[in-house]
């Protein structure tokens, strides 16, 4: 057997070949099956993109229209998955509640029929149509609210925002709200996807997939540093702070969140539409300090560590967009998710199609022949 260099964090080891994205990160480009985002945020709709990316294809008029109304008639969770979520402490995290319910979905869709393709569309469709119904039923019931039947009569964004907020949103803030799904929803081999994609070579169920990747994406160096970063800008507070704030996380090596990425090694081109997409909501809703501060911050940042290739990734600019539609902090990671959901079907399709269960080496660096000694001898 070829015995290959470790490399920490498998950085450049290809676990897969995918045909669902494309990063370049030296120029700053991302394309989903060859189209790159910034067409397909200024000129598609999620759903349209997570059909793209699943079956491969942009789909035409009468496919989007059947796929739009399977996913709007499946939004509601069974009763027994909401009163479940009814006994989860109102404290815990949201990612922690949607990874639970995610599993849970599991318990009601037990026969797995991998083979058929009604299999893999009904799945697709219901975990794209629950998963945001889950995240905003969390939300209401953790405030003491009954959740809100999804309507029918919205589309999958403005749903969503009327879930969350009990009242039908701005149709801006809508369209802004789908473009972030669109930018959010695939992103080749980063972890979760990883996870993801390891999960379905064992061959489990789908609900199981999603369940480990959202597990995967919660975490700060991955989907998470979008809470942590408006936590850093609140921390910073005024423009002048910026420099001496940054200076301090240099000096202790710290990681500044929202900043650097293992593979662009320019600004990333969601934040670009991310900064784009904050200005327009800031024009129409009112402008947010934290915006000045972030500008000054990627200012900073690029001086001292361009470089090195850091600049802000697809979670700096991301918070402020949400905080601007009134989205709690600890929220955003789980909107990442829904989002990604539609990736993760992606790459479980693919996986399925060439599968080959994961079982990656180690190099061993412990000990041998060890005595086992007694317990009253240690
Ligand atoms: N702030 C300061 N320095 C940084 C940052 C940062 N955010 N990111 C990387 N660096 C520096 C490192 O200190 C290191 O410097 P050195 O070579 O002098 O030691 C060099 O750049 C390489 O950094 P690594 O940590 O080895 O890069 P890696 O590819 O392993 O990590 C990661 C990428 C996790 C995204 C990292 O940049 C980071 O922690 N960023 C902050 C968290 C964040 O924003 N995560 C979201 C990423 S996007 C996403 O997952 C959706």
């Amino acid at each position: 057997m070829m015995v290959c260099e470790y490399k920490p964090g498998l950085e450049g080891i290809p676990a897969a070949q995918s045909s669902i994205s494309h990063v370049d990160g030296q120029k700053g480009i991302l394309e989903y099956r060859g189209i790159r985002i910034e067409e397909l945020a200024e000129k598609s709709s999620f759903l349209e993109t997570a059909y793209l990316l699943i079956w491969g294809e942009l789909p035409n008029k009468e496919e989007l229209e059947a796929f739009e109304h399977e996913v709007r008639y499946h939004r509601r969770i069974k009763y027994r998955i909401r009163d479940m979520m009814k006994c989860f402490p109102e404290s815990g995290h949201p990612m922690d509640a949607l990874q639970a319910s995610a599993a849970a979905l599991g318990l009601f869709y037990s026969l797995r029929d991998l083979h058929n393709p009604a299999y893999i569309r009904d799945s697709v469709v219901r975990l794209l149509a629950t998963i945001p119904t889950m995240v905003a039923a969390f939300q209401l019931m953790r405030k003491g609210n009954d959740p809100v039947r999804p309507r029918d009569d919205l589309d999958y964004a403005a749903n969503f925002l009327y879930m969350l907020n009990e009242k039908e949103p701005d149709p801006l803030a809508a369209k802004i709200f789908d473009i972030c799904l669109i930018l959010h929803v695939e992103h080749t081999m980063n972890a979760s996807t990883f996870s993801a994609r390891v999960t379905a070579s064992t061959l489990t169920d789908p609900y199981a997939v999603v369940a480990s990747a959202v597990g995967t994406l919660g975490g700060p160096l991955h989907g998470g540093a979008n809470e942590e970063v408006i936590q850093m800008l609140e921390e910073i507070g005024t423009v002048e702070n910026v420099r001496p704030y940054v200076d301090n996380l240099l000096q202790r090596k710290a990681k500044i969140m929202g900043f650097g990425h293992r593979v662009y090694k320019v600004k990333d081109p969601r934040a670009t539409v991310l900064q784009n997409l904050a200005e327009q909501l800031f024009a129409k809703f009112g402008h947010d300090k934290y915006y000045d501060i972030a500008l000054e911050m990627e200012q900073v940042v690029a001086e001292k560590l361009s470089g090195k290739g850091i600049y802000p990734n697809v979670d700096f600019y991301s918070g402020l967009v949400y905080r601007k539609m009134g989205i709690p902090t600890d929220l955003f990671t789980p909107i990442f998710a829904i989002a990604r959901v539609a990736g993760w079907l992606a790459h479980w399709k693919e996986q399925l199609a060439e599968n080959r269960i994961f079982r990656p080496t180690q190099i061993y660096n412990g000990k041998h022949e060890i005595t086992y000694l007694p317990i009253d001898q240690r």
